[in-house]
């Protein structure tokens, strides 16, 4: 039995490879350095693309103001039961696409956001959808706001370049695989 169920959760991390680009959640160096540029004590609505099981989303949680709220946008509904498992009332958890914030955005009345964190792995999706998700960001970010993305190459910095005001590189060693983060500002 023991056996079997090794197996299962093989054939799940292969068949989640796919969609997540990795099998290893993210280091705790690396959310420290995606998350240092969000001023935690202004902002009141933060957005999370791709948070799989939540490694970055409760870093989030443990940092932002009581009167924060934070949307996370997840594509594999095999993640979403361990998300809504956080049972913080600030988070809602939705099982769509990234490139669905202004719909989900109209639904609960919010006209802007103050950050948007990624970890969506953008080199495996479509051309065309990340176009949709990146212009989709930046529309929904408040003037100032920043748009947070880790990537394990530089495969689309050149697409963030001009859809953003300013893009800031940062790299570390200490994650598996080693990423860039871009820190980029509507
Ligand atoms: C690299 S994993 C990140 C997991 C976790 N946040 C971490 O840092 O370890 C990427 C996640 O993005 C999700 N994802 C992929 N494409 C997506 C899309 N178009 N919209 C929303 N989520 C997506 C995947 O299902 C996966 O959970």
């Amino acid at each position: 039995m023991n056996a079997r169920l090794k197996f299962s959760d093989s054939l799940n991390l292969i068949r989640s490879f796919k969609t997540s680009g990795t099998i290893t959640p993210s280091s705790k160096v690396l959310i420290k350095t995606l998350l240092a540029p969000i001023d935690f004590t202004s902002a009141r609505c933060i957005i999370e693309l791709g948070p799989g099981t939540g490694c970055v989303t409760r870093s989030i949680l443990e940092r932002m103001h009581a009167d924060c709220v934070l949307i996370c946008f997840e594509v594999n509904s095999d993640f979403i039961g361990q998300l809504e498992g956080l049972q913080d009332s600030r988070l809602r958890v939705v099982n769509a696409c990234a490139s669905s914030i202004r719909t989900v955005l109209d639904d609960i009345d919010i006209e802007e956001v103050d950050h948007i964190v990624s970890s969506l792995p953008l080199a495996l999706i479509d051309d065309e959808v990340v176009k949709r998700i990146l212009e989709s960001a930046r529309s929904n970010l408040r003037e100032g706001g920043r748009f947070l993305q880790f990537q394990y190459s530089l495969s689309n910095y050149a697409e963030l370049k001009p859809i953003f005001k300013k893009v800031k590189l940062d790299f570390t060693f200490r994650n598996m695989p080693p990423a860039f983060v871009y820190e980029c500002t509507k």
